[in-house]
């Protein structure tokens, strides 16, 4: 039954990416600078933030706990989900500047309901279906490679979240400014690689289809927003750099 549940759901995931990949290519998710009004009841975008992102921390925690599965490898899977989703949970929305912007009610329960089948597709996986008892999972090339990736990638969202959040001063409303330093040189959109960066990182080091399916979404909901943003940028901007890139740096 939950082989079944875990297939459903994992399966769900995968069919989506692409028809989400090609709706946001032509319509871009209605919050930040894409805010457009007629979508309906909004709210603060901090809280937005909170209740979109708290689900993915329950969800693989309550997986943990149910299965009881406590090997030492489970709890550094656990603990790596847990560093990001605290932060995008519980630090990252108490960042962001107080301003005008709200995010549509409806953005936010689809992003509940992902955070939802994805924590537990993840946690099914992990800690139901293959769950794994020896250290010695970390002892392989490949897998080292998944951790320095999902860390790299880490960094990278992270500092590029700060530059990001800091140009804009408290009461500056949601006036935009060109963002500089870091990969910002490089790209429009640092803080999305960053992410794809380190759930491919994510896919790589519990080497699982679950990760792989999550690392794919993650593609196709950033991506499209990535080049959206890059056009927005340069219709703002005339002095915006002509070198940098949306997405990939090369
Ligand atoms: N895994 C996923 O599928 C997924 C999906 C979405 C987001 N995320 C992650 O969530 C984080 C936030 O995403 P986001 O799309 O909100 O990022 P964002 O567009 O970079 O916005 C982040 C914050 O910075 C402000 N900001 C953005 N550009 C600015 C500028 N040029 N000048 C001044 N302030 C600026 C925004 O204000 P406004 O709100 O007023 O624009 C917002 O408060 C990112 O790290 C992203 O990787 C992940």
């Amino acid at each position: 039954m939950i082989e079944e549940v875990y297939q459903y759901l994992l399966w769900l995931v995968l069919f989506s990416a692409p028809i989400i990949f090609i709706v946001l290519l032509f319509i871009s998710a209605p919050y930040g600078r894409h805010h457009r009004d007629g979508w309906g009841i909004e709210m603060d975008n901090r809280w937005a933030w909170f209740w979109m992102e708290l689900p993915a921390v329950l969800t693989i925690t309550g997986c943990f706990l149910y299965f009881r599965h406590f090997s030492t490898t489970n709890f550094i899977f656990l603990g790596l989900w847990l560093l990001h989703y605290s932060y995008r949970t519980f630090y990252f929305p108490f960042q962001l500047k107080r301003s005008n912007r709200s995010f549509p009610l409806t953005l936010v329960l689809s992003a509940v309901f992902f955070n939802i089948i994805n924590g537990l597709v993840n946690g099914l996986f992990l800690f139901y279906i293959r769950p794994i008892d020896t250290l010695s999972w970390f002892v392989n090339p490949t897998i080292l490679l998944g951790i320095v990736l999902f860390f790299v990638g880490f960094t990278i969202h992270y500092t590029s979240d700060r530059i990001i959040i800091n140009l804009r001063k408290e009461d500056d409303g949601i006036r935009y400014k060109i963002p500089y330093g870091g990969l910002f040189k490089r790209v429009t959109n640092p803080n999305y690689l960053g992410e794809f960066i380190q759930w491919m990182g994510w896919a790589i080091l519990t080497w699982s289809i679950a990760g792989l399916a999550f690392a794919i979404f993650t593609l196709a909901n950033l991506l499209p927003r990535a080049i959206s943003n890059h056009k927005w940028y340069h219709r703002q901007f005339s002095d915006y750099p002509k070198d940098r890139k949306a997405f990939w740096p090369f």
